[in-house]
């Protein structure tokens, strides 16, 4: 008979309830699979009245998170209650207490995670958390351990699935966002309260995560700068495709000789990109390296059933370290290295104006360009009688020099307005 292993839980909602039926009901088959006897000593919840769709055996809900965290026969606490408070502390008591601890949550690992994994490390015991980027998809454990010998350069993707339902449905369908928006709260796609998902928080939660891992540097969340889908509307979408690129809320992690630079923000690709094809609630991450090429990463990035595979796979490996007496003390190190603020950080811009349309014009607005050294890539321009809507394509360039630029635009007498600002990200030159 294999030794039991206690594993208590913070939160049963959306990933707990599964991971609660998967310890609960289906237990023999991890049982076969890993040879652990994993049993759950409580379950802390908001409501204990609450309809969560299983039965949950009597005596194991309580609406008293500390009598979980404080349980001793709980060696390991599954922290799936989300948010910063009382999340946080909760995790750290138990590892203070030396319970092994498994967390999904990114906006926890993305203000805390360093405090935390000090925390565990002088424990010695482990702080988990691959669920908290990508859902379903290892992404966590390749960064810290498979990859730990490449030097990464970049991580680039699409980390939220939400925000990529939305841009997906608003570009096939020309569905306008607030309406998309409501639909996707109907079907459970976006919360109540959508700001941490269509504000970029949560990618950018997400991009601090996987940069500390990748670079071995540690971003706050703080650190990230974001712009969220609010502002897109459909006319930017058809500017876009009319170019040949699609919008993404791209995260953008990379490191070079200036810092590393980690942002948020709505991006163009180009329609034959691999990220232009990833649709609907999908995830999908590149890592770059110079000895590895590109790796792509993809998948179901949230979901109760893909995300509680991933947190039983963090459990599971508690549970093993503890039962062979190898608790990893701290698997990952953050040495300290330059953060460049990434408005300096080049890229290359699309922006759609309304000009007079008469002879003369692009050589006015060439100029602008040209002195605050904003090269043009291509123009398309579109004339109705006395105006124009011009497309106009810039090469890299940092942000600063394209707003300082548009600024100036805006003012001529021959642009009526500059009507939107996007980046575009594409490999040509
Ligand atoms: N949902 C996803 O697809 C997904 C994907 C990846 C990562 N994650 C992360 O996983 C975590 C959980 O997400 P979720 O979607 O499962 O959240 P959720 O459905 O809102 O569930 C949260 C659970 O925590 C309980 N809870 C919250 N505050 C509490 C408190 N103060 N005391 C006791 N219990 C409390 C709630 O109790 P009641 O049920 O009684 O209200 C609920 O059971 C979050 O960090 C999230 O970011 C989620």
């Amino acid at each position: 008979m294999s030794m039991q292993i206690g594993v208590g839980f913070l939160g049963a909602g959306t990933v707990g309830s599964v991971l609660v039926r998967r310890l609960i009901y289906e237990s023999d088959a991890i049982a076969a699979k890993t040879g652990l006897d994993l049993v759950v000593r409580g379950i802390a919840v908001r409501d204990r009245a609450k309809d969560r769709g299983i039965v949950i055996p009597p005596g194991l809900l309580t609406d008293r998170p500390s009598e979980v965290v404080d349980d001793p026969t709980v060696q390991i606490v599954i922290e799936v209650m989300g948010g910063l408070d009382p999340a946080g502390d909760l995790v750290l008591r138990a590892l203070e207490s030396g319970k092994a601890v498994v967390t999904a949550n990114k906006e926890l690992m993305a203000s805390r995670g360093r405090e935390l994994l000090a925390a565990a490390e002088t424990a010695g015991v482990s702080l988990l958390f691959e669920a908290a980027v990508g859902g379903g998809i290892p992404i966590i454990r390749p960064l810290s351990e498979s990859l730990a010998g490449e030097r990464i350069t970049s991580v680039l993707g699409i980390v939220n699935g939400t925000t990529n339902y939305i841009l997906t449905r608003m570009v096939e369908e020309g569905v306008a966002y607030e309406d998309v928006l409501a639909e996707a709260q109907e079907l459970g796609y976006a919360e109540a309260d959508p700001t941490a998902d269509v504000g970029g928080g949560d990618a950018a939660s997400k991009a601090a995560i996987l940069a500390s891992l990748a670079f071995g540097t540690w971003v706050g969340g703080s650190r990230v700068t974001r712009e969220g889908i609010e502002g897109l509307g459909t006319e930017d979408f058809e500017s876009a495709r009319r170019l040949g690129y699609t919008p993404k809320l791209l995260a953008i992690a990379e490191d070079s000789s200036e810092g590393i630079a980690v942002r948020v923000h709505p991006t163009l690709v180009p329609l034959d990109h691999p990220l232009a094809s990833v649709r609907g609630a999908t995830n999908a991450v590149f890592v770059s390296g110079p000895s590895i090429g590109e790796l792509l990463f993809t998948g179901p990035g949230a979901g109760g059933e893909p995300t509680a595979t991933a947190v039983l796979g963090d459990v599971i490996t508690s549970a093993r370290e503890r039962l062979a007496g190898t608790q990893v003390k701290s698997r990952i190190r953050f040495a300290s290295g330059r953060l460049r603020d990434p408005s300096g950080v080049s890229i290359k811009w699309l922006l759609r104006m309304t000009v007079m349309d008469r002879p003369g014009v692009l050589a006015q607005i060439a100029a602008v360009f040209g002195r605050h050294e904003v090269s043009i890539k291509s123009v398309w321009q579109d004339g109705r009688g006395d105006e124009a809507t011009l497309l106009l394509v810039t090469h890299e360039s940092p942000e600063g020099d394209l707003h300082l630029a548009a600024d100036e635009l805006a003012g001529l007498e021959v642009v009526s307005a500059v009507d939107s600002i996007m980046r575009v990200y594409d490999d040509e030159p």
